[in-house]
């Protein structure tokens, strides 16, 4: 009988792949052989010795120390792919939430007060407030070209965007293969001058923590959109408000509030909601509980 520890959310449709006559799936369990994870931060001296492998429901490690636990032989596995549809809606919604002032025009309808004369009085108002502006023509830049980043490419060339890529992992000749659409930039800065959006789908890593600081927000277009799904700090969200009250960023969509951001009139900020589907919280639980079935029974890596 293996043990699984389940250490926070993990999908139905994830636990139902590890059979009930082998394995024992709970949140409070002993002696665990796997431990399955969304986004709990994980502390190395708290795995229990009886651990042979994690399984990351999502795409990043940041909360797994995956260091630590390679270095005592843990298998750690995650599920690249399984919510990059869901990532990508969100990141086409945070461009027309922004082009079309949506969070601010929301807000003004909400505050409107009086009786329906007035109020549709009060709607030309609004209408010439938040003229916005259309997608098509414009550029997007998408700074990582895995399995979100180039999902959220193909769909933003099917709302008549052009698309620039660029990734710190794989050459020009690579991003030319894998989206013959995208047109690769030569750098960060090469994509920051040629883009009216630009969306980012790197990890945090030292390369890409604070990436875009106040030098490099000088070199984006004025009036750019900026959107960060993947992780907070790749931005300095310091700069950024910064550049938005300046005027040279039109808005900020982004997944991590915090008192800096939450109010800011020019920024959309969501409680991490990038992954949040019932069809990404499935394909997740279910492609981890499987690779760590596989690892436990076969001793099989895929993906670790
Ligand atoms: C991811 O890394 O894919 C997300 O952080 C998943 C999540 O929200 O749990």
């Amino acid at each position: 009988m293996f043990k699984i520890q389940t250490l926070n959310h993990i999908a139905v449709a994830g636990l139902d792949r590890l059979p009930r006559d082998r394995y024992e799936v709970a949140s409070e369990i002993t002696h665990p052989d796997a431990i399955l994870v969304r986004s709990a931060a994980m502390q190395a001296a708290e795995i229990p010795s009886t651990v042979q492998a994690i399984g990351r429901a999502g795409a990043g490690t940041n909360n797994v120390p995956v260091a630590a636990m390679t270095a005592r032989g843990i298998a750690v596995f995650n599920a690249p792919g399984a919510n990059a549809n869901a990532v990508k809606e969100l990141v086409i919604a945070g461009m027309l939430i922004a082009a079309r002032n949506i969070g601010q025009a929301w807000q003004f309808a909400r505050q409107l007060t009086g009786d329906d004369a007035e109020i549709h009085r009060a709607v030309e108002a609004g209408k010439k407030q938040f003229v916005g502006f259309e997608l098509p023509g414009r550029t997007l830049g998408v700074i990582g070209l895995g399995a979100i980043g180039v999902k959220v490419a193909n769909a933003a060339r099917s709302l008549g965007m052009q698309v620039v890529g660029y990734d710190p992992t794989i050459t020009v000749q690579r991003a030319w293969q894998l989206e013959s659409g995208v047109q690769p930039a030569l750098s960060i800065d090469d994509l920051l001058s040629r883009s009216d959006f630009v969306t980012f789908h790197v990890p945090l890593t030292d390369e890409t923590r604070g990436m875009i600081n106040a030098d490099r927000l000088r070199i984006l277009r004025k009036g750019a959109v900026l959107l960060n799904f993947s992780r907070d700090g790749i931005l300095d969200d310091d700069a950024v408000v910064t550049a938005l009250d300046q005027g040279h960023v039109y808005a900020y969509c982004c997944d991590f509030p915090s008192n800096l951001l939450k109010d800011h009139p020019r920024v959309i900020a969501l409680p991490h909601l990038g992954a949040s589907t019932r069809e990404a919280e499935e394909n997740c639980a279910i492609m981890v509980a499987e690779q760590v079935r596989d690892y436990l029974e076969h001793g099989n890596v895929t993906n670790s």
